[in-house]
């Protein structure tokens, strides 16, 4: 079978993959027309008779099968996505917010419609994760998923362990191009927010919206956070992770975790991105590798472009579109706790009773000296996570604690 391609895009990844569809190494995939705001502007390599600025040129060209849909953001990609299956043409997304917010609408619709839906680029870049928890690892029940799936905030996060102060490592990540000039997206952990939330509708096979995930990003870090960290014997990595409680309830989060340095995870370092699945038959499995840029994006769109080429005709919904999870802040975790308090008697005394009529008990502590306060640092025993994060706001009322500098969980 061979596949005409409309390639929607031709901006960092489009241009990759359109290099890599010229170059005829694929047989029977023929790219028929790109999609760009401006025809005039020069991509080498490219022959211009190959670019359009209308999108109904391959929306609606009948001899076009397949689109590959690389313009990001949520429209106007979501009305050419739908429009393409409507046509019946199949489609291959990188785009994780269309996906994320939109997965249920568009996966129904290509199955009304009898096309293929794929979107291995949408989460962690080249890293095959989807392919893997939907297809490779269907014979298990997943219980729980874990991911760096963020390259710009991992980049932060290294640089900060190796010393430099968050404004600082932002800086030499926008300067190397790692982040965008306006970062908000990664820094608040939305962009994981919609690839976890893909995941766990994958791995746990019903619609998990991206509205329903707890985000705590990574600018409430600090350099200071790294240090009583690593005296601790951890590091700090943001996190999506989307945990199986029973079989109606499911917790969920993006958030800051201290991760103990003997943990695979906290040694993926730079812009790499890991996802760790547990399978009841698989036991642990992580997979590690680039999350971004345009060669290992453009293997997984290929990847995709192949399975459908090889797919056949049967389409089925990767996940249930008509049920949910209760999402719940019942999962049990230990936590770090960072306090400005007094440098007076009797505060961690105060601290603890508060804690323990709140049900927590402290694992370990280290108290510094500090100008006109002391530092105290906390790890608790494991508490249900909604029990901890009320408990804060009794701490918080202590005439003994100035602030509450920093509070993450512990994986
Ligand atoms: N970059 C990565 O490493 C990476 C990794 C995994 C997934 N992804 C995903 O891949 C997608 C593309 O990312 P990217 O990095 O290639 O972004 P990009 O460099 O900004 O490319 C997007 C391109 O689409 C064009 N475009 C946007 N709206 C358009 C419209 N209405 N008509 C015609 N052209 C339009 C843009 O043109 P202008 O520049 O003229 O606006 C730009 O050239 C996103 O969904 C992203 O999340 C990217």
């Amino acid at each position: 079978m061979s596949l005409n391609i409309g390639l929607l895009g031709c901006g960092t990844i489009g241009y990759q993959v359109a290099l890599e569809l010229i170059s005829k190494k694929f047989e029977n995939l023929n790219l028929k027309k790109i999609l760009v705001k401006d025809s005039k502007k020069i991509r080498e390599n490219i022959d211009k008779s190959l670019f359009t600025t209308k999108a109904e040129e391959i929306l609606q060209d009948p001899n076009i099968d397949l689109i590959v849909e690389v313009l990001g953001n949520e429209q106007p990609a979501l009305d050419y996505v739908l429009t393409a299956i409507n046509q019946k043409k199949h489609v291959v997304t990188a785009n994780k917010e269309l996906m994320a917010k939109h997965g249920k609408k568009i996966f129904s619709l290509a199955l009304e419609q009898g096309v293929h839906v794929q979107m291995e680029a949408a989460v962690a870049g080249g890293i095959p994760v989807i392919n893997t928890v939907q297809n490779d690892l269907k014979a298990n029940h997943i219980t729980e998923i874990i991911g760096i799936l963020n390259g710009t905030t991992n980049y932060i996060l290294s640089e900060m362990k190796g010393g430099e102060e968050f404004e600082e490592a932002l800086k030499q990540a926008q300067e190397k191009g790692y982040a965008e000039p306006d970062p908000t997206n990664d820094l608040e952990g939305y962009d994981s927010k919609y690839k976890i939330s893909i995941l766990a509708s994958l791995a746990f096979r019903k619609y998990i919206s991206p509205d329903s995930v707890s985000c705590v990003g990574i600018r409430s870090i600090s350099k200071k956070d790294f240090d009583l960290a690593k005296e601790m014997g951890f590091s700090i990595k943001l996190l999506g992770r989307a945990k199986l409680l029973n079989d109606k309830s499911l917790s969920i989060n993006v958030s800051p975790y201290l991760i103990s340095l003997d943990n695979p995870l906290s040694q993926v370092d730079g812009v790499l991105n890991a996802v760790e699945i547990k399978g009841d038959l698989v036991g642990e499995l992580m997979l590690i590798g680039a999350g971004a840029g345009p060669k290992p994006t453009a293997s997984s769109i290929l990847g995709d472009i192949l399975t459908i080429k090889n797919k056949g005709h049967k389409v089925f919904l990767p996940y249930n579109c008509k049920e949910s999870f209760v999402i719940t802040d019942k999962n049990i975790s230990k936590f770090y706790l960072r306090l400005e308090v007094n440098d007076e008697k009797g505060v961690i005394r105060d601290i603890g009773c508060v804690l323990a009529e709140n049900g927590l008990s402290i694992e370990a502590i280290v108290q510094k000296k500090e100008i006109d306060s002391a530092c105290l640092t906390l790890i608790t025993h494991e508490i249900e996570e909604a029990l901890f994060f009320s408990s804060l706001k009794s701490v918080e009322k202590l005439s003994s604690v100035k602030k509450i500098s920093s509070n993450f969980r512990v994986l």
